[in-house]
């Protein structure tokens, strides 16, 4: 019998494999449960090493357009599997995805519902493109809410695909109405409408939950990385509720005093697939009134709330992915950084060099130098330096 030493409750990706996922061929690499550090040069492949263990947990590429890409050039099928222990089982995770097909396995065993699959690995991400999710439009913002909340919840997927159907088919609807120029049956919109508003209402919900625990994070995790005070997330739906109302019938009126507006558009105007969320610092839009700075460290501030969010509600914290996060920051905020990531949460960051890096910080760490593809090098933290010839 095998005894696990220093066995918490994390949950911990002990390998990967990936075959011909973007630039690897073949690679196989076992990760340590604290500090993992993939090192090397622009375009040799440290983000895809980031990428391929998002994909495993999110079954999506970190830039969603980018799926086509993800197979190796000139190759019809990318293969990756990891093996992931958590309260001491080992399980097996596989993703097979080919140009028009992709299929998940737990334990080689395969799974066609995502809600069963997303969540097993949980992960957080934070790459220099994380900015967007200031910047960039609200769907950018939705989809985080969404990819996070999914790992939270295995119900929440469930909710949104059936919610997105009926979305689909009440704007379907609409726009025949417009186009055919067709008088409404309503009595098969109010049957789409009582399944739009509850569906609707249990995101609402959801989503405001999600926001408020991150809001019990956010600021003191700003105002300690930043020294600027009163940051916190707003989110905003396109209906208002006063408290102890009846949602319902107020979403229902919405809908029924908009009806011509929204035959007009020929689309659904009002529920979550119109949702956003501000940050908001000391009153102050950080969009529209914030330093590149202030902006970065909130985005930062956000991460490190979310590890706490995750593990207050599962026990656990995720994988943290950082990628080229040193590239971004001066030496007290990195060391800032530094600070937060603690013993329990197993840590996967790329980095171009080692300069300006503090000795203690790499002192425990796995080292992988990656060179066009490859793992030329390897330093673990039991000091034994090795070759890796897959
Ligand atoms: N589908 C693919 N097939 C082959 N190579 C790819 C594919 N997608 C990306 N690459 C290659 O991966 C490299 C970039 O890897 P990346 O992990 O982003 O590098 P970096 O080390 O800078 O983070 C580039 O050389 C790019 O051409
Ligand atoms: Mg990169």
């Amino acid at each position: 019998m095998s005894v696990i030493l220093n066995d918490k409750n994390i949950m911990k990706i002990n390998s990967i494999l990936l075959k011909n996922f973007r630039n690897y061929n073949n690679l196989n690499i076992k990760f340590n449960n604290n500090l993992n550090i993939i090192i090397g040069n622009n375009a040799q492949g440290k983000t895809n090493i980031i990428e391929a263990i998002y994909f495993l947990s999110i079954t999506k590429p970190i830039i969603l357009s980018n799926e086509k890409n993800i197979i190796m050039k000139n190759k019809n099928v990318a293969f990756l599997k990891a093996n992931i222990s958590y309260l001491n089982y080992d399980n097996s995770l596989a993703i097979n995805l080919s140009t028009n097909n992709k299929k998940l396995y737990i334990n080689n065993r395969e799974i066609k519902k995502h809600s069963e699959y997303i969540g097993k690995l949980k992960v957080v991400l934070f790459t220099p493109d994380s900015l967007n999710i200031i910047k960039d439009s609200p769907n950018i913002r939705r989809r985080f809410l969404n990819i996070d909340i999914s790992q939270l919840n295995e119900k929440y997927i469930n909710i949104l695909n059936e919610f997105n159907v009926v979305l689909r088919q009440r704007n379907e609807y609409l726009k025949h109405i417009k186009n055919e120029k067709v008088s409404c049956n309503f009595a098969y919109l109010d049957v789409l409408n009582e399944k739009f508003i509850n569906l609707s209402l249990t995101i609402y919900d959801y989503r405001k939950n999600f926001i408020r625990n991150l809001n019990y994070y956010i600021n003191n995790i700003f105002y300690d990385i930043s020294g600027y005070n009163n940051l916190v997330l707003e989110y905003k739906t396109n209906i208002s509720f006063a408290e102890n109302e009846d949602r319902y019938n107020i979403f229902l009126e919405k809908l029924e005093k908009n009806y011509q507006r929204e035959v007009f558009y020929g689309t659904t105007l009002y529920g979550p697939h119109r949702d956003d969320f501000d940050f908001v610092l000391s009153d102050n839009n950080l969009l529209l009134y914030g330093s590149q700075g202030q902006k970065k460290m909130a985005i930062l501030a956000l991460k490190l709330a979310e590890l706490n969010v995750f593990k207050d509600n599962c026990g656990e914290y995720p994988i943290l992915l950082l990628d080229d996060l040193f590239s971004e920051l001066d030496i007290e905020k990195r060391n800032k950084i530094i600070s937060y990531l603690n013993q329990d949460i197993q840590t996967i960051i790329t980095i171009t060099d080692l300069n300006n890096i503090d000795k203690s910080f790499i002192e425990n760490a796995n080292l992988y130098e990656i060179k066009n593809g490859t793992i030329v090098g390897c330093i673990t933290n039991y000091g034994r330096i090795s070759e890796i010839n897959e």
